[in-house]
């Protein structure tokens, strides 16, 4: 079976990056990881990469806050590109992407967020399901467009809310949630891509 050629980017600390990772050494998963790409010099998911192997990069992101210079987009789209990378996962990938890199992978770049979208978009959505007195909330896999957290929903996973729950008990059981969840969605590509036999 032909794998998928994935490329990953990740701000932080990789948890999902690693249970992607997992799941394929496993062979449960048939992608392949080309690339694992941070923003971040000192990135845990980047320690991650090496320990299991995969080609890794820090990409300095450049001078803005909450995106990529136009250039340095360009060059992720090269780095991608260079690495055959077909599906683009972004985990915990805390930039905000533009026409450089839609336009390369147009629906080809997914995304895990961590409430029940639509509801909750943006930062910390499980301290926001908590304060609005949801009874539940979750993980949903989302394709990437230029508006943040509102691109077609892939797949959805719900968490309950205990009543005793904080924001640390509730977002560790997403995790937990999201763990099983996207490398679930990322076999739906894979088995589409080996169909394309390419
Ligand atoms: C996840 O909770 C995901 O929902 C959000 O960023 C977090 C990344 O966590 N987009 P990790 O780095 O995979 O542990």
């Amino acid at each position: 079976m032909n794998r998928l050629p994935i490329g990953i980017l990740g701000s932080g600390k990789g948890s999902n990056c690693r249970a992607i990772l997992e799941r394929i050494r496993s062979g449960h998963l048939a992608a392949e990881a080309r690339v694992v790409i941070s923003d971040v010099l000192d990135a845990p998911i980047l320690d991650i990469a090496r320990e299991f192997s995969v080609a890794n990069a820090y990409l300095p992101p450049g001078q803005f806050r909450t995106r990529l210079e136009p250039e340095v987009e360009n060059e992720l789209v090269k780095m991608l590109r260079d690495a055959g990378v077909y599906l683009v996962i972004l985990a915990g990938f805390m930039r905000v992407l533009h026409a450089p890199m839609l336009n390369a992978f147009p629906r080809r770049i997914i995304n895990i967020h961590p409430s029940l979208l639509p509801k909750f978009p943006g930062l910390a959505a499980w301290k926001q399901a908590l304060a609005a007195g949801e009874a539940a909330t979750g993980c949903t896999v989302h394709f990437v467009e230029e508006q943040v957290d509102h691109g077609q929903i892939i797949a959805r996973r719900e968490v309950t809310i205990l009543p005793n729950d904080t924001p640390e008990t509730l977002h560790a059981r997403i995790q937990i949630a999201e763990h099983e969840l996207y490398p679930a969605a990322i076999a739906e590509f894979c088995e589409k891509f080996a169909a394309l036999g390419l």
